[in-house]
C-alpha cells in the first residue's frame, strides 16, 4: 500500500487583479510535480485562467459547461475526489471552474457554517494521501468565496506585482487575513512572491523597500521577472517549463517551487 502524504493546502490569494495569482499557481504547481511532488490544482476562479494554462480553451468551455466542476461541487456539497481530472503532465491534476462560480456568493449565502463548504468537500480529497500539495487560485475579490479558499487552506502565497500600483490594496487584504484568521487560526503566510517584475526599474526597488519594511512578512528569494514565454506559454495552454525549460521564467518558477517546498518543511 503507497504511504500517505502529509497534504499542504496552499492558497494564491491577493485582491489586487493582475498580480500574478493564476500564473503563480500553475507554474509553481507544474514545477512541484517537475521535483517528484504530487500535485492537485483547484480553479477557484471564473475567469478559468488556472484551467486554460493546462487543457485548451475548447476542453475548459466543455467542462466549464458540463456538471464536473467546481460550482457543481460547492452548490451540492460534493466531495471533490470525484472532481478531479488529470492533466497531460505526470503528478498534477486539476479541478477545474466554471463561469457559473460568478453566482458562488449568492450560492453561499443561504447555507450552514458557509465558510466552510469548501474545506468539507476538499477533506476526502486531503485525508485520502494522495497530494503532497493542493495548490487554490483565487480570484481578484474579497469575500465569501475567497473567505472559503483561505479557511481551507494552510498557507497562503500572496502574488504581488512589482509595479506603480501592485502594493494599493494590500492594506485590505491583510485586513481580510485579520478575519480569515478568527476562522482558521492556523492559515500561515508562507511569502509574498514578486511577479512580473522589471529589475531596472524604480518602483521594484520601492516595492522591495516597502515590503522588507514590514514586519513578520516573508519575501521570496526568488522574484518573477517579466518574460514573453509566460505569455506564449499560456497561449499554448501549457506551463511555462514545459513550453520553454530553458526560459528565465521557467528556471525562476523552478527556483521558486523550491523555496516553497524548504518552507513548507522548515
Ligand atoms: N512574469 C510575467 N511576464 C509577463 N507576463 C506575465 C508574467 N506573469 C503574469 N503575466 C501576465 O500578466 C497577466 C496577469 O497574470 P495572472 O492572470 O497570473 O494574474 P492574476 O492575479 O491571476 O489575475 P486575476 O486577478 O485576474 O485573477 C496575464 O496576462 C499574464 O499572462
Ligand atoms: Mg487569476
Amino acid at each position: 500500500m503507497a504511504v500517505k502524504k502529509q497534504t499542504k493546502v496552499i492558497c494564491f490569494a491577493n485582491n489586487k487583479g493582475g498580480s500574478g495569482k493564476s500564473t503563480t499557481c500553475a507554474n509553481v504547481g507544474y514545477s512541484l510535480a517537475q521535483m517528484g511532488k504530487k500535485v492537485l490544482l483547484l480553479d477557484g476562479d471564473m475567469q478559468l485562467n488556472l484551467s486554460l494554462s493546462f487543457f485548451p480553451e475548447d476542453e475548459v468551455l466543455a467542462m466549464a459547461q458540463g456538471e464536473k466542476n467546481l460550482y457543481h461541487a460547492i452548490r451540492e456539497q460534493k466531495p471533490l475526489t470525484d472532481y478531479i481530472v488529470p492533466t497531460a503532465y505526470e503528478g498534477v491534476d486539476l479541478i477545474p471552474s466554471s463561469t457559473l462560480m460568478s453566482g458562488i456568493e449568492y450560492e453561499l449565502f443561504t447555507k450552514w457554517q458557509r465558510e466552510l463548504i469548501l474545506k468539507k468537500c476538499l477533506a476526502p480529497v486531503r485525508d485520502s494521501g494522495e497530494y503532497d500539495y493542493i495548490l487554490l487560485d483565487a480570484p481578484p475579490t474579497l469575500g465569501g468565496w475567497v473567505m472559503n479558499l483561505l479557511c481551507a487552506a494552510d498557507a497562503l502565497v500572496l502574488p504581488v506585482e512589482a509595479s506603480p500600483w501592485g502594493l494599493f490594496g494590500l492594506a485590505n487584504m491583510f485586513e481580510f487575513l485579520g478575519a480569515v484568521r478568527d476562522m482558521n487560526p492556523a492559515l500561515e503566510l508562507l511569502g509574498i512572491a514578486l511577479t512580473k517584475v522589471s529589475v531596472r526599474k524604480n518602483y521594484f526597488k520601492q516595492t522591495m523597500e516597502i515590503l522588507s519594511d514590514m514586519e513578520d512578512v516573508y519575501v521570496f528569494e526568488s522574484i518573477i521577472r517579466v518574460d514573453s514565454s509566460i505569455e506564449w506559454a499560456q497561449d499554448s495552454s501549457r506551463p511555462v517549463g514545459a513550453y520553454k525549460a530553458s526560459s528565465r521564467s521557467a528556471q525562476e518558477y523552478a527556483a521558486l517551487a523550491k523555496e516553497v517546498d524548504v518552507r513548507v518543511h522548515r
